[in-house]
């Protein structure tokens, strides 16, 4: 099974960016169009569906008007993340009009979160599939071509996917995603996750290590591990983590460091990444792997959403202030030049003034390179909602997630300023967005390093003395 996959897998990657037909039983050719919002692990399900599709007959295009059917992938994180998506169903609305046979698909987390009330909220929606029932979708889609509505959104224990080969959607053919967990058991009480992805899952990690090999064979350069808590990572022939646990044997299991150095081991070539990790469950051991393999990337994402020890009590995140700051400290001390990047999220409930300056502090400490920073949205059905009230007037929100954004602006200027002078391997990721005469790529600090084409091109690894820099981009030559 796994092998026939592979083989389809390569045969797509060849044809990549046109429309692909492989022989399969009920799409005979018909398109399929598929939009995808909100994480990674999003776009990295959208190629799982696009391949389950595929197997079914399906064609991809990237041309919504002639596309039989629309699957949109969503994010219901925050509010504005669910309103997006309503934006774009009117227009596909408008694609509707001109093929009345069109059939829309609304998945991921907004489709679990909602249920059937997406169909009663906008007669458009033919299917409703949530993220552990994708291989469900020929028979939804079978159903919806009858005039009748389709949903599936039952969560899994075991479903990881792990034997699907995913078609790589889009990409630049150097870096592709590898998800590695599913769900997550953290209930931090802001977050909706737990409840549209379901309980923490690991897959097998003999899959993720020959899906990166397969990757590599088909000239890929780089990868990223995903999951919601990649530390938390732990294989043990299946399951819920929770059950793995229970059994208190942990002989024969897989933890995320070793996986980490499973595939590092690939080959040298080979770029392995991974996100997001979490302050309570990064372990010294991860950092020792990062250290001991320079193809494993010194970069971490490690969001810690407040400053104040009674905020992330209150958001239940499982560490203090201080225990955050420790973890930088390790990391700086393991990996040093690792590059750091964080999420904040600005008037939590009940959140002070000076709690909010803690938060303000923090940042400051850490020295964050990066940051993806939020206003507090309450998520109906999160333990906040139920619990906590939603006090932080709006335009007090407003201004706190200003002053985190106008802080990390000039920590991210700085930390690009000091960069200037030195020299990174970069692996070349193709065209800059602004040029073609330049190229782009990333150092292993994950900063986009833009220079002057030549005669280099995508995939290889090349030298970059950085000249100069803005907030967001490190510009350079290429040194030899
Ligand atoms: N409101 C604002 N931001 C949120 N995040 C998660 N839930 C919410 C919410 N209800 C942010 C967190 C998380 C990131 C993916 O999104 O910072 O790390
Ligand atoms: Fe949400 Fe917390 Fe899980 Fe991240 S770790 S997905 S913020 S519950």
């Amino acid at each position: 099974m796994q092998e026939q996959l592979t083989t389809e897998k390569v045969i797509l990657e060849e044809r990549q960016g046109e429309a692909v037909d492989l022989p399969g039983t009920n799409g005979h050719g018909k398109k399929l169009y598929v939009e995808s919002y909100g994480c990674q692990m999003n776009f990295s399900d959208s190629e799982i569906v696009a391949s389950v599709l595929i197997k079914d007959g399906f064609q991809t295009t990237r041309i919504m008007e002639e596309a039989d059917v629309i699957m949109v992938n969503t994010c219901a994180i925050r509010d504005n993340a669910e309103q997006r998506v309503r934006g774009r169903l009117d227009e596909f609305r408008r694609v509707k009009k001109t093929n009345p046979d069109l059939v829309v698909g609304v998945m991921g987390c907004m489709a679990e979160r909602l249920k059937t009330k997406l169909l009663d909220e906008d007669k458009l929606v033919d299917i409703v599939v949530g993220p552990d029932s994708y291989r469900d979708l020929p028979n939804l889609v079978r159903v919806a071509e009858t005039g009748q509505k389709a949903v599936n959104v039952l969560l899994s224990r075991e479903e990881t996917y792990a034997d699907i080969a995913p078609v790589r959607l889009g990409g630049n053919g150097i870096s592709a995603f590898i998800s590695i967990t599913r769900g997550c058991d953290n209930m931090c009480t802001f977050c909706v996750v737990p409840f549209t992805r379901g309980r923490e899952r690991s897959r097998d990690s003999e899959s993720i290590v020959e899906e990166a090999r397969q990757l590599f064979a088909d000239g890929y350069r780089e990868v990223t591990l995903l999951g919601q808590n990649v530390d938390s990572y732990l294989w043990g022939g299946g399951g819920l983590k929770k059950d793995i646990l229970a059994k208190g044997d942990l002989t024969g299991t897989v933890s995320f460091a070793e996986l980490m150095e499973r595939v590092a081991q690939v080959s040298p070539l080979l770029r392995v990444r991974f996100s997001t990790s979490h302050p309570k469950d990064l372990s010294d051991d991860v950092l020792h792997v990062m250290a001991k393999y320079r193809n494993v990337c010194s970069y971490i994402h490690l969001p810690v959403q407040s400053g104040n020890s009674r905020v992330l009590d209150l958001m239940n995140r499982g560490y203090t202030r201080e225990w955050y700051l420790q973890r930088i400290q390790r990391i700086r001390e393991l990996v040093p030049e690792c590059g750091i990047s964080t999420d904040t999220i600005s008037g939590f409930c009940t959140e002070t003034e000076e709690e909010h300056q803690d938060t303000l502090s923090i940042i400051e400490a850490a020295q964050f390179d990066f940051a993806y920073m939020f206003k507090y949205s309450e998520r109906p059905g999160t333990l906040a909602a139920k619990k906590l009230e939603d006090d932080v007037p709006e335009e007090v929100k407003g201004r706190r997630l200003q002053e985190v954004i106008d802080l990390q602006m000039r920590l991210s200027e700085e930390s690009n300023r000091r960069d200037i002078g030195k020299t990174f391997e970069v692996l070349i990721e193709g065209p800059s967005r602004k040029s073609p005469d330049f190229l782009q790529g990333r150092n292993t600090q994950n900063k986009v390093i833009v220079f002057p084409r030549e005669n280099f091109e995508k995939g290889q690894y090349v030298n970059v003395l950085v000249q100069d820099c803005t907030s967001a981009t490190l510009k350079g030559v290429a040194v030899r």
